[in-house]
């Protein structure tokens, strides 16, 4: 049996954590995290403001680092890597803010985005006509400074970029932040069509019913710690969110 029991299935796991604890300052503000992701599902992470959350993924990311325990990418361990080597190895991630250049075009984000990558490793022309066809909106806007685009076209062209290095995991921070419920569905599509096309997904959502909707497993984080560890079905017929969130 592995670490979550029933909860995870058959699925190869290309994503796990094993005791990952980190912070900022003096204190811990993640501790003992331990998640296994199944190859091709979509993981979700919800629970209270400043619970956590985009640190964990800021930890998986590479941005800071886990003070113990193994990140392990397939049986790679990435713990070590600095956050542009993840990307390499197929890690791509979306921060919660300030995640495209508003003096850029479109195109040029788009461009950018791989920019720091060993040249081989650069999105290739058939990777970004890959990606156009699975973001019109972006492929529709290239020569438009990106400071122009709305909200939730800015999350497209956010995710958009994070495609470009043709990840196998894609980590995305609440990617339907303040978006109006258009565009909150919208970017719930697109994180489905991703998926289809076999990109794992981890995303932290505060949209809790719309992110129940669509994932396979759900780490509940309160107060840094594992809450609960279940699918969505399993929250909503067995669980009261409410007070899960009390901790
Ligand atoms: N760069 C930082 N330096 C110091 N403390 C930080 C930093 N970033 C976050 N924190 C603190 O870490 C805790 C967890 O923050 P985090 O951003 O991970 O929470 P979150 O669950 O993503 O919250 P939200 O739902 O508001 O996005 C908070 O107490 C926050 O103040
Ligand atoms: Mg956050």
């Amino acid at each position: 049996m592995n670490i979550h029991g029933s909860v995870v299935s058959a699925r190869e796991i290309v994503l796990s954590t094993e005791g990952v604890a980190a912070g900022y300052g003096g204190d811990d503000i993640i501790s003992n995290i331990s998640v296994a992701v199944g190859k091709g599902s979509i993981f979700t992470v919800i629970g209270p403001n400043g619970s956590g959350k985009s640190t964990f993924i800021k930890v998986l990311a590479g941005l800071l680092p886990a003070r113990t325990g193994e990140i392990r990418l397939g049986a790679m361990s990435i713990a070590r890597l600095s956050a542009p080597q993840r990307v390499a190895a197929g890690l791509a991630y979306v921060p919660q803010e300030f995640n495209i250049f508003t003096n850029l075009t479109v195109g040029e984000n788009l461009r950018v985005s791989t920019e720091f990558l060993e040249r081989e490793r650069r999105a290739s022309a058939e990777q970004r006509e890959r990606v156009l066809a699975i973001f019109p909106e972006v492929a529709g806007r290239l020569g438009l400074r990106a400071g122009y685009l709305s909200g939730g076209q800015r999350q497209m062209l956010a995710f958009a970029c994070a495609m470009m290095a043709a990840p196998t995991v894609l980590l995305l921070d609440e990617p339907s932040a303040g978006l109006s419920p258009k565009f909150v569905a919208e970017i719930f599509d697109k994180v489905k069509s991703v998926n289809a096309m076999g990109v794992t997904v981890v995303m932290i959502e505060q949209n809790v019913k719309e992110a129940l909707r669509i994932a396979d497993i759900v780490l509940v984080l309160v107060n840094g710690a594992t809450r609960l560890l279940a699918t969505p079905d399993d929250i909503l017929t067995k669980h009261d969110l409410h007070k899960l969130y009390l901790g």
